[in-house]
């Protein structure tokens, strides 16, 4: 059974739920001994006791133990794993030609068309990367040929990724959580204590770290946004609760910069993005994981005269992005999307499992909130009685309860505590109950200290 103790020390996103090494003191099995060997100080691996999966089929993954457990962790395949029609498209495109987009190929122009026609008109050019990292370093390089500055907004446990311009805006990702002069943060939409309506109380943040900016003698060049907040605690309510920030930012002269690398591709169900939830207009959108539904691909849209403005000077261009390969992949995902209604089902099966842990919060005082949309919620844990303190070793305690129990989840927020349910969109009810059931169970028997 689990010992709890109320832990408050923020945790970098590598952190979180992550195996420690240190723990086992040179007593690690042969296949975990051979990764720390390889990868070294950069190994990062899930679970106090990792798991070697072999296979993996719509929203089931199996461990090379036979263990079959339920994926509510991973929203990289989020049409579900190794969906057939990936799986073709990509075996059917790789025998017959893959190159770069220095040479003409319909199947690349078709999935361009095919990607635009999910955003609004003016948001009319299209650049493919590999990774959700490499679009925002391009994201953010654009804005800053817009505007003229360099000072970056971002949300205050926000991760954007991995290059050495993104982890300068990535409070998450930084053990230290210093952030460079031209970064300000601004608080993430919630918490008790708000007097303002949520709209105001953000827009009024914004106006702070716009001045911050400018008492440090930065131009404000773009707010970066993840608009359901994910690292930051899952936070999509009220509706609209961006607009008046946004409007506020481009006053300042700032560049909006919708990150949808994470809520992007009909997961919150009622909207394809997103930002759509919030009736504001990026300037340019950033996406990735389940671009491809697992194949490497990532990318960026944005106005032409943004990218003509960044082009003058620089120009852009990526070996692998937006190969025929990765197009077809990203075709068939779109494909997939709209003839099996997952948006819709994102939708039904997101409320469904709201309404089920709603049910199950009122009767365990441990479920301190609910919150999200579609199939992207956030769970806040706590000790019994301390909704306002939400409790990291409640959480992981949860999360490895949850794998013994055949269920894989993460954690999310500045402090590890609360649960991140990122099913594939194509969950069916019967997953949906068995994740509920599942998590009851773990939390009847966890014992608190
Ligand atoms: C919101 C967000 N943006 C960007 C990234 C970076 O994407 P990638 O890991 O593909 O570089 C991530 C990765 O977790 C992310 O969550």
């Amino acid at each position: 059974m689990a010992t709890l103790k109320t832990q408050a020390a923020a945790r970098q996103i590598l952190d979180m739920n992550a195996f420690d090494a240190g723990a086992h003191e040179g007593n690690l099995n042969p296949l975990l001994a051979r990764r720390m060997a390889n990868a070294g100080a950069a190994a990062v691996l899930f679970y106090r006791e990792p798991i070697e999966v072999v296979s993996a089929k719509g929203s089931w993954m199996t461990a090379a133990n036979g263990t079959r457990y339920l994926d509510f962790y991973n929203n990289v395949p989020s049409i579900g794993h190794t969906h057939p029609r990936v799986v073709a498209a990509v075996a059917d495109q790789i025998a017959r030609l893959n190159i770069n987009t220095r040479y003409l190929n319909s199947v690349v122009d078709l999935y361009m068309d095919a990607l635009k026609a999910t955003f609004s008109p003016e948001l009319s050019n299209v650049v493919l990367s590999c990774s959700g990292s490499e679009a925002n370093d391009l994201a953010v390089r654009i804005a800053g040929a817009t505007s003229g500055g360099i000072g970056i907004i971002v949300s205050e446990n926000a991760y954007h990724g991995n290059t050495s311009i993104i982890s300068d805006i990535s409070p998450s990702g930084r053990k230290s959580r210093k952030l460079p002069d031209h970064v300000v943060t601004v608080a993430a939409p919630s918490g008790p204590g708000q007097s303002a309506s949520v709209e105001d109380a953000f827009d009024a943040d914004m106006k702070r770290a716009i001045a911050e900016l400018e008492r440090r003698g930065h131009t404000v060049s773009a707010f970066v946004c993840d608009s359901i907040f994910s690292s930051d605690g899952v936070y999509a309510d009220p509706r609209g609760f961006m607009r008046k920030a946004i409007d506020t930012l481009r006053k300042a002269g700032g560049l909006y910069v919708a990150d949808e690398v994470q809520p992007g591709f009909a997961r919150t169900g009622d909207a394809f993005w997103g930002f759509a939830r919030h009736d504001v207009r990026p300037d340019i959108v950033t996406m990735g994981k389940p671009m491809g539904n697992g194949f490497p691909m990532a990318g960026l849209v944005t106005r032409p005269e943004l990218l003509e403005r960044f082009c003058e000077d620089t120009g852009y261009f990526s070996t692998f992005g937006g190969n025929p390969v990765a197009a077809a992949a990203g075709m068939a995902v779109l494909d997939v999307i709209r003839e099996e209604n997952l948006q819709e089902n994102a939708l039904r099966q997101g409320n469904y499992i709201k309404a089920r842990l709603a049910d199950l919060a009122s009767k365990d005082e441990r479920i301190a909130d609910v919150r999200g949309a579609g199939l992207f919620l956030g769970i806040e844990l706590c000790r019994p009685g301390q909704k306002d303190r939400p409790d990291a070793e409640v959480a992981s305690s949860v999360i490895n309860g949850l794998k013994d129990r055949g269920v894989l989840i993460g954690a999310a927020g500045r402090y590890g505590t609360t649960l991140k349910v990122r099913p594939p969109l194509s969950l069916s009810e019967e997953e949906a109950d068995i994740f509920v059931d599942r998590l009851a169970d773990t939390l009847a028997d966890l014992k608190l200290s």
